[in-house]
């Protein structure tokens, strides 16, 4: 018994220090590969030759009509001036300065209100509701009840507009969370401008009003229409 644990034992050796005995030196033959270390790749590199495309290039131009971001649409009816931060651009900037605009703060404080360079008006909530959709709206649901797709797969306490703590929320600190995420929220700074993270404030005070209305919201030639309908 004891024998033949010896002897496999020593087998064991052997066989452990002619696998690993010599590594750290120096061999000018390839080293074996048990399984392929990734160096080859079934992958194209850039400015390389491919013959998978026609035009014989690995790499494809961008598609007809790509703009940078940060540049604006050639021949829009509103030009970027230049100036940091144009509230005319139709793409807007991401955050260039240290006023309420740039940052939901006034002074130490979150402010609150829609900053004087954004006025409030339809195509302002129309456009929030579009980067809604796009950025928020997978987490915090259409209706921003905190149950979007998300919150199928087991994303937890997403924050429920609804409740009071946001209702009554600075538009500040929203603009904030926004900018710079707040705990398991990701920031979204780098990717939603500063007019679109407003347009998304205006719109989710829309939502809020939307579950949290009476009858007095509702222009009174419209009531008569309203009470029919019950
Ligand atoms: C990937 C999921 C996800 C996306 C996308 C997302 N959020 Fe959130 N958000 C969360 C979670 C989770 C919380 C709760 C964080 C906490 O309270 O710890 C939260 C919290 C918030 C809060 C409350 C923060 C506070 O101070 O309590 C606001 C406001 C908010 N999100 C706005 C937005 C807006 C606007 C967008 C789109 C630009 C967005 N979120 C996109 C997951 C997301």
């Amino acid at each position: 018994m004891i024998k033949n644990f010896l002897i496999g034992f020593g087998l064991l050796c052997v066989v452990a220090v002619g696998l690993l005995g010599t590594r750290g030196e120096k061999h000018a033959a390839p080293p074996i590969e048990f399984f392929s270390d990734m160096k080859r790749q079934s992958k194209v590199k850039y400015q390389k030759p491919s013959d998978f495309f026609a035009d014989g290039r690995a790499s494809r131009p961008p598609v007809d009509g790509t703009i940078p971001m940060g540049y604006d649409i050639p021949g829009h009816p509103f030009q970027n001036s230049g100036a940091p931060n144009d509230i005319l651009s139709p793409l807007g900037e991401y955050t260039a300065g240290t006023d309420y605009y740039n940052t939901g703060k006034m002074g130490e404080n979150w402010g609150t209100g829609m900053p004087e360079q954004i006025p409030v008006t339809p195509a302002l909530l129309k456009r929030g509701q579009e980067v809604f959709t796009i950025n928020c709206a997978v987490c915090h649901g259409a209706t921003g009840q905190g149950n979007g797709i998300t919150s199928k797969y087991g994303l937890l306490s997403i924050a429920n507009y609804h409740q009071d703590k946001y209702r009554q929320m600075a538009d500040g600190q929203i603009f904030n969370t926004m900018t710079h995420g707040y705990n398991t929220m990701m920031a979204y700074g780098d990717k939603v401008t500063v007019k679109d993270r407003w347009a998304i404030i205006a719109y989710i005070r829309a939502l809020q009003r939307s579950q949290n209305a009476s009858i007095n919201d509702v222009p009174e030639e419209q009531r008569a229409a309203l009470e029919a309908q019950k």
